[in-house]
């Protein structure tokens, strides 16, 4: 049986264009009753325009699906109010949230304005913990929710001339982290997209050949995973991109401890760095609280030799 999302209710922000749209077309198109959330801003965020959203709505009732549009800014606490707002007046629920929407204002932090930096912060980190943060007394309610957020190689890897936009992004895992454990007791799943998609936000630093591999509708299958009611996948961070998929998670090394804590000095780091950067076995922690534990237990052990 394929998968599918029949009376269920997604707000996807910013899907007026590029990976956004291919997610609200896609949910529709097995389906979903989509709210189609766009501001129809330039990629740096200013300007505005209605017929963005209006375009994909369009397109999805001509192809027989279900949806309304909202044209809220949703890096605004009132803006994302006013997108859960608009799901709830049109469709009374609300079951999946695609936290998608963002801006780009590319520079070195050397000619960064402090200002460059808060846009871009809103555009993809607060606008996502705003959306979900009016969403989720609805989805905790009924004990169901689907969340997905939306973080790049830039914040995974680091990209030069994108600190605003790689701190925001690496700061989306942190959230997801969290919500992934707060959301689990009532059924509400919250997961994490790293696309690589040819959008106007890319097209400019790709070659044709790139291009015509990057779709942006390569990427949705994975959001489409992670929005079913199936999907037995929580806090996990996914690369997506021209039918490549793979999973990336946050490791810690096994290290190196120290018998005697209050010895230990910048020397003794240098001469066992090899150790503490040893990553062949780098495992995962589950929460904040296993890996203190680790630590603890080291610490234990190594007093106990
Ligand atoms: N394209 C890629 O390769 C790539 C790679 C990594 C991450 N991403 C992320 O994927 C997401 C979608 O990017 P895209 O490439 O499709 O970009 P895009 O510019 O084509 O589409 C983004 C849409 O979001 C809307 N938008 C922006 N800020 C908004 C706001 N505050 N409120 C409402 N609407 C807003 C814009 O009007 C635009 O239509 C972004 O979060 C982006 O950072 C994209």
């Amino acid at each position: 049986m394929a998968i599918r999302y029949d009376g269920r209710v997604a707000l996807v922000t910013g899907s007026g264009r590029g990976l956004g749209r291919s997610h609200a077309r896609f949910l529709a198109s097995r389906g979903a009753l989509v709210v189609v959330n766009d501001m129809g801003s330039e990629v740096d965020g200013t300007g505005r325009s209605d017929e963005v959203a209006d375009q994909v709505v369009e397109d999805i009732r001509a192809a027989g699906g279900e949806a309304v549009a909202d044209y809220h800014d949703v890096a605004t606490t009132d803006g994302a109010i006013g997108a859960v707002e608009t799901t709830m007046d049109a469709y009374d629920k609300i079951d999946i949230v695609v936290n998608n929407a963002g801006i780009l204002r590319d520079r070195t932090l050397a000619k960064l304005a402090p200002d460059d930096f808060d846009a871009v912060v809103a555009g993809h980190l607060s606008s996502s913990a705003y959306v979900t943060h009016a969403a989720w007394p609805y989805l905790r309610d009924r004990s169901y929710g689907r969340v997905v957020f939306t973080t790049s190689a830039a914040g995974l890897y680091g990209n030069f001339g994108q600190a605003n936009y790689a701190a925001a992004k690496m700061a989306l895992v942190g959230l997801m982290n969290t919500l992934a454990l707060e959301g689990e007791p009532r059924n509400v799943r919250v997961n994490t997209i790293a696309p690589v998609a040819a959008t106007r936000m890319t097209e400019p630093l790709m070659t044709p050949e790139v291009l015509s591999a990057m779709v942006a509708e390569y990427v949705t299958p994975v959001v489409g995973w992670f929005c079913s009611e199936d999907c037995s996948a929580n806090g996990v961070v996914v690369e997506a991109g021209a039918g490549h998929f793979a999973l990336v998670e946050v490791m810690e090394g096994a290290g190196y401890t120290f018998t005697d804590p209050g010895s230990v000095s910048p020397d003794d780091i240098a001469a066992h760095w090899g150790e503490i950067a040893d990553m062949s076995a780098a495992r995962p922690f589950a929460d904040a609280n296993s890996a203190v534990g680790k630590v603890l237990a080291a610490h234990q052990s190594a007093k106990a030799d």
